[in-house]
């Protein structure tokens, strides 16, 4: 049988324990990832007794009492508070989502467990390097594209042309959805992943843009697309509601249909 093990450097240590203060009555425990590459040091979990008095009810509340009350050290993102920015996009509990809108009381009672999104290198703690991800995002043209000239007064859409936007306009590219496929996982590189095909289906799908030949051309590739295997994680994960695995099967659709 082959034995795998981590390399020394990845093995994850135990942390430190920062206890809630004396006379805490709603005490409730997170293991959060730390990591600083810069230091040299392996990566740990550190444990903090939040004392719930103290912050509002969601993921993102504990956090910033940990910071501003236990350990100013520990880093994260996090910016609009209310779904809407995607920045606080993280493992929760074994999934991702946005710890400002993961109510505490939402998840199994015992610890919570906070680590980064997964498969991306780590800046810090709770930072994910989304370049690659990003670079993805750029590379689809989410942008407006005509041939023929720009109408005086606005571009007009009927209800059902609007309509097929709906599901796709909402994204707030948390990479939430990304982060969780397997098949972007082991090629990242290559793979465009679910968020950036459904931002390009966003673009494909709307009415007043009349690059789709092009627009799907760019995606004709056994990487770019074509590595979704419909596992739905991405489905399932989404904060949104939004179903990115939807959106490539409507791309590949396309791909079919202008050959015919
Ligand atoms: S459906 Fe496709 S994009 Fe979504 S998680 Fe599965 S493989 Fe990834
Ligand atoms: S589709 Fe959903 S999970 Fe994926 S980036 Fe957009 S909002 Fe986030
Ligand atoms: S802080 Fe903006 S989505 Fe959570």
């Amino acid at each position: 049988m082959v034995e795998l093990t981590l390399p020394k450097n990845s093995q994850i240590r135990k942390g430190r324990r920062y206890k809630a203060r004396k006379g805490a009555k709603r005490v409730r425990t997170f293991r959060v990832y730390r990591y600083d590459p810069e230091s040299g040091e392996n990566p740990r979990w550190d444990t903090y007794d939040v004392d719930l008095s103290t912050c509002g009810p969601m993921v993102l509340d504990a956090l910033i009492a940990i910071k501003n009350d236990m350990d100013s050290t520990l880093t994260f993102r996090r910016s609009c508070r209310e779904g809407v920015c995607g920045s606080c996009a993280m493992n929760i509990s074994g999934r991702n989502t946005l710890a400002c809108t993961k109510g505490m009381d939402e998840l199994p009672a015992g610890p919570i467990t906070i680590a980064p999104l997964p498969h991306q290198p780590v800046l810090k703690d709770l930072v994910p390097d989304l370049n690659n991800f990003m670079a993805q995002y750029a590379a689809i043209q989410p942008y407006l594209q005509t041939v023929t000239p720009e109408p005086d007064a606005e571009w007009r859409q009927s209800p059902e042309e609007r309509a097929k936007l709906d599901g796709l306009y909402e994204c707030i590219l948390c990479a939430c959805c990304s982060t969780s496929c397997p098949s972007y996982w082991w090629n990242s590189d290559r793979y465009f992943g679910p968020a950036a095909l459904l931002q390009a289906y966003r673009w494909i799908a709307d009415s007043r843009d009349e690059n789709q030949g092009e627009r799907l051309d760019a995606l004709e590739d056994p990487f770019k697309l074509y590595r979704c295997h419909t596992i739905m994680n991405c489905a399932q994960v989404c904060p949104k509601g939004l179903n990115p695995a939807k959106a490539i099967a409507e791309i590949k659709k396309a791909m079919v249909e202008r050959k015919l």
